[in-house]
């Protein structure tokens, strides 16, 4: 790797850093990250461009869901290379033409410095965002960092079904299954986690035996949630 593009690698963070501290300038005014949402949980999503269709159906969808997201204590921010009034000219039309009033801020990074910080630049066309999503603890530690394609739209109801899966790991110490709470195998049940000694090996043959928790082997342990 050339050593320019080992620093800006080095600079993006990953999954497990706290979420880079910065003042951002919004549709509702500056916003200081991530403080701002210190206690709760965020989702910070990118978005190449207003005013083009798959974004526009997006916005959509994550304001239909705006009030589910914070009865689970989460809260939505955009963001895309574009100025405020870019942002507030197409909140506008959205409300007019499809009757939905975006409720939650948008980041309005005209010089792509925010993009850059964040690792959002879509490589090969340079101006625009990629379709990511950040999603951060309250503690402000990166949980989740996805990245989707320009010709596709994300699915908010698996951001949801993650927040939730993050929210239920956390309290309980469980892991949370594929496609859980309908997996295919275990369907709502969570997953203890690998035991990592002797000891922890034979506490769990112990809780099988007393129908506590169940097991395929002692790797694999699930219980009720
Ligand atoms: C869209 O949102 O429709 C879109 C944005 C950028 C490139 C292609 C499609």
């Amino acid at each position: 790797m050339r050593k320019k593009d080992c620093e800006e690698k080095k600079g993006m963070p990953l999954i497990g850093d706290k979420f880079p501290e910065m003042t951002v300038q919004t549709t509702h005014g500056e916003i200081k990250l991530p403080d701002k949402f210190k206690g709760q949980w965020y989702i910070l999503f990118s978005h190449p461009a207003d005013f083009t269709p798959v974004c526009t159906t997006e916005f959509y969808a994550f304001q239909k869901r705006y009030d589910q997201f914070r009865e689970l204590d989460t809260e939505l921010i955009g963001l895309s290379i574009d100025q405020v009034f870019s942002h507030l000219k197409w909140e506008e039309w959205i409300e007019e033409k499809m009757g939905e009033k975006i409720e939650f801020p948008i980041i309005a990074d005209g010089r792509g410095k925010v993009a850059e910080k964040l690792g959002l630049i879509h490589g090969g066309e340079g101006t625009t965002t990629v379709r990511a999503v950040f999603m951060v603890d309250p503690e402000s530690t990166i949980r989740a960092i996805l990245y989707y394609p320009a010709e596709l739209g994300r699915n908010m109801d698996e951001f949801i079904r993650m927040i939730k899966g993050f929210q239920k790991s956390d309290k309980e110490g469980v892991a949370i299954p594929a496609n859980w709470p309908e997996n295919e195998l275990i369907e709502d049940r969570v997953i203890i986690p690998p035991a990592n000694s002797v000891e922890a090996i034979d506490d769990r043959k112990k809780r099988e035996e007393d129908g506590e928790i169940e097991c395929y082997d002692w790797w694999l342990c699930h219980r009720e949630s």
